[in-house]
């Protein structure tokens, strides 16, 4: 949760954008690490956890179920688990703050659990749609409790759940692994068929830490994904890559600035996440792959960005699942881009932190920019100027539409200022102090 006071911050246009840096852990990730961590047997080890404030929610909220939960000196973090029947019911109502992830995932683990759970967060949280969990997750036998099957709710978990075979409506990461975490519970197999392919860090590190988790593609291109329960989890040693999503807001700004080139060290590039480095290298940007690596299971490399001219681009539909939390920095670099941008099948987006399809085209237009809404497709007209910039946008308590206008007023005529930056914390806790060491005049 954002304990921090409404923080306004300014961005200036800057000249050349020079350095080499470590975004920070991937916060899907880190969540996972914490939570298997959580329920194995032995000690998990992190290396480059993300200190984000939606992490340290997932930390308390297992903390609160009984894991041990600490950092040493060399900064790494410690999770003692309690192994698969030693959660315990919480105390206290759990506040995950603005964690859509943290939410949905606990909520998952505790349907699996013979007690009963109560989850709150933040206004922007409690906005966000549950029934995307409740529904699968009742199947399995867990019951809910909530006003508007939103935060806060109280989840009781099943002592037996019943292993299901679910077709996400939806393409979500979060929803899924929900299911793939109470079906551990389960006797037999659960499985979940995903239409449109997802990050898959859950089924990767559920592998990693000893469960038998299979990949199917079916006849029509569908992802059929298998879990048999009850295993016996083992702790792991686990090394965090850089969080793409992340890594996407210094690399859009590089991109945009005239004269810059920065080094972005160990950038996760799963294929599930990396859909935005495809685009951006489509609308003519320089983003060079080096060193290419595997870290902790993951593919990573370091990335060498250099300021591009960017052409405008039509990004399918299908693209949206490999870079969902990148439309608001894309929507930015295609509003400094030569031509028409059209992003298709954005309905998701108005679930998010906030509704992003709204406020990036509201703040886009207050900038200058021409931006039109069709439907679920944000279609912006990039003139290959600046936009004027020189207003304060709304930020609706959204790190990513926070950081995605500082990083356009890097390049705009005129300051661009936001309304609120402490929100940027639970992501990317370092980001004006990493923009402003490359270069940015962020204040
Ligand atoms: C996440 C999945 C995505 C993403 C979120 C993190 C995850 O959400 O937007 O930031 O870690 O599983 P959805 O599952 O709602 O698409």
């Amino acid at each position: 949760m954002s304990s921090l006071p409404p923080q306004k911050l300014s961005s200036s246009r800057c000249s050349a954008l020079v350095g080499d840096i470590a975004p920070p852990g991937d916060k899907s990730i880190s969540h996972r690490s914490i939570m298997l961590g959580g329920i194995a047997e032995g000690t998990t080890t992190v290396r480059g956890l993300l200190e984000g404030e939606d992490v340290l929610s997932t930390i308390a909220a297992l903390r609160a179920m009984g894991a041990k939960i600490h950092k040493n000196e060399q900064n790494i973090w410690h999770v003692t688990g309690v192994g698969a029947v030693g959660l315990q019911a919480p105390q206290q109502v759990m506040d995950v703050g603005n964690s859509g992830t943290s939410a949905r995932l606990l909520i998952g683990l505790v349907a699996g659990k013979n007690f009963t759970a109560r989850f709150t967060g933040d206004e922007s949280l409690c906005k966000r749609p549950m029934r995307r969990v409740i529904e699968p997750l009742s199947q399995m036998g867990a019951r809910f409790e909530s006003a508007n099957e939103k935060l806060p709710l109280s989840v009781m978990g099943a002592a037996h759940p019943t292993a299901i075979s679910y077709t996400l409506p939806v393409a979500s990461a979060q929803v899924k692994s929900a299911i793939l975490l109470a079906g551990l519970g389960a006797e037999g197999v659960t499985t979940v068929v995903e239409p449109a392919p997802t990050r898959d860090h859950s089924e990767n590190m559920l592998r990693g830490f000893g469960a038998v988790v299979t990949v199917e593609k079916r006849g029509d291109g569908a992802d059929v994904i298998s879990l048999v329960g009850k295993p016996c989890l083992k702790a792991q040693n686990i090394s965090v890559p850089a969080d793409p999503s992340s890594a996407a807001f210094p690399l859009v700004a590089a991109l945009l600035c005239p004269g810059s080139r920065i080094i972005l060290r160990g950038v996760g590039l799963n294929p599930r996440r990396a859909g935005l480095i495809e685009v951006l290298r489509m609308m003519g940007g320089s983003i060079v792959f080096e060193n290419p690596r595997q870290e902790g299971g993951e593919p990573v490399a370091d990335l060498i960005v250099s300021s591009s001219e960017l052409s405008g681009v039509e990004v399918p539909a299908a693209h949206a699942p490999s870079m969902i939390d990148e439309y608001p920095i894309l929507s930015v670099a295609a509003s400094c881009a030569q031509g028409i941008t059209r992003m298709r099948g954005l309905g998701e987006l108005r679930v998010k932190e906030s509704d992003r399809l709204s406020l990036m085209a509201q703040g886009l237009a207050q900038c200058g920019v021409k931006v039109e809404i069709e439907g679920d497709d944000l279609i912006v007209h990039g003139t290959g100027k600046p936009p004027q910039g020189g207003v304060t946008v709304e930020t609706a308590m959204d790190h990513r539409i926070a950081m995605s206008f500082l990083v356009l007023g890097t390049r705009t005529d005129f300051p661009v200022s936001i309304d609120d930056g402490s929100f940027i914390a639970t992501s990317f806790p370092s980001f004006v102090s990493m923009m402003n060491g490359l270069g940015a005049k962020i204040r």
